[in-house]
């Protein structure tokens, strides 16, 4: 992209926005943060100027509280907005779920009401796979049916996603990206920012990793007898750089446009539960003895992406593979056993 955007990053210190803080940086854009910090640390915020060259302006704003958005759109004048800030733990959604309906859709129509008091008319939005619910044909494709999801977390998003298509129609000066994440890990390969779950992680990558320092002191496979290669659950795991560029990409795709559009960001690959632990070995140089635990509630066996119509419209597709992915997660890991905390 040719011109300089001033991009509004809502949970820009979470683990995906601070990735694609960076990589907008670095593109040569410039970085406006709103979080409050629920779930994430204001400490990645040095790291991110460290190695993006400049410090981020930083709000720290509950995206669902108006006024205070209103006082950062008076201040801030902003191209567009990346939407990432949510509730995201899916365990949690079901225990909590009218917390997650509140937070999630009233952080997404509190943003696009004051997006269109302010005139800011770009949003790439923050959605995820969990949209598509248990699917019998796979790889995943964008026209295929969404909304029978299986958690509040997932339904949060499905909605969101209506609630941002219909305000694009309702408009003739917003536009939208609708990114469907599907499995991001790594870490940025300076080792200097990476994912830093509060507590115990509920994802795999995360959960490897803090055992692999010793933090955690067992490593438990949820379930052996699925109907895939090897028993474990397969996935579409994806760099989270990968992730943060197609976000630049979205960028470049609809600034100028009017309407909106959806893309699966994947690799278009499915690696299964044993084959991550056995990369993630390779690239932490130790045996990962395992245990084999029941079955996950809510786990589905299989689910990965075709990703062509971001590699059509966009012109991006994924370039780092699960060994690299694997050496970036132990490089931040290893360097960082306590993530942010110390
Ligand atoms: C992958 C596989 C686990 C931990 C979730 C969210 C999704 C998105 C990505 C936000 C499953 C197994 C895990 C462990 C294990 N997040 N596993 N031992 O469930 O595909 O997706 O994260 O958008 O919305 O649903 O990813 O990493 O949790 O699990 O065996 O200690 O690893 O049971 O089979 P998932 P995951």
């Amino acid at each position: 992209m040719s011109n300089k955007l001033r991009v509004l990053l809502t949970g820009g210190c979470g683990y995906i926005g601070s990735h694609t803080a960076v990589e907008l940086m670095r593109a040569g854009h410039e970085v406006v943060i709103a979080d409050n910090l629920v779930n994430s640390s204001a400490a990645v915020l040095p790291r991110i100027e460290e190695l993006g060259g400049k410090k981020p302006a930083f709000y720290n704003v509950d995206v669902c509280d108006k006024a205070a958005l209103d006082d950062l759109f008076n201040r801030e004048s902003v191209d567009a907005v990346i939407h990432f800030a949510g509730l995201k733990c899916v365990p949690e959604s079901v225990e909590k779920s009218t917390l997650y309906y509140r937070n999630n859709l009233t952080s997404t129509i509190n943003l696009l009401e004051r997006m269109a008091d302010h005139g800011v008319n770009y949003i790439v939005f923050s959605s995820s796979a969990t949209v598509y619910g248990e699917q019998d044909t796979m790889p995943l494709r964008e026209d295929m049916p969404t909304g029978a999801c299986t958690n509040p977390y997932g339904m949060t998003k499905h909605m969101s996603e209506i609630i941002i298509r219909d305000a694009a129609k309702a408009s003739d000066s917003l536009g939208a990206v609708l990114l469907r994440y599907f499995n991001p890990i790594g870490a940025d390969a300076s080792g200097r920012i990476g994912e830093d779950p509060q507590g115990i992680p509920n994802n795999l990558l995360p959960y490897v990793a803090q055992f692999a320092t010793g933090r955690r002191k067992r490593l438990f496979v949820n379930g052996n007898d699925y109907p895939t290669r090897d028993g474990t659950c397969i996935r579409d795991y994806i760099h989270v750089t990968d992730l943060a560029i197609a976000h630049i990409k979205a960028l470049e795709f609809i600034v100028g446009k009017q309407g909106h559009e959806v893309f699966n960001i994947g690799t278009g690959n499915g690696y299964s539960v044993l084959e991550v632990i056995e990369a993630f070995s390779k690239a932490c140089g130790k045996e990962l003895k395992y245990e084999f635990a029941p079955r996950r509630a809510g786990d589905i066996p299989t689910c990965y992406a075709d990703p062509s119509k971001a590699e059509r419209l966009l012109g991006w597709r994924a370039e780092r593979d699960l060994k690299r992915m694997c050496e970036d997660t132990w490089r931040w890991q290893s360097n960082n056993p306590m993530g942010y905390g110390k």
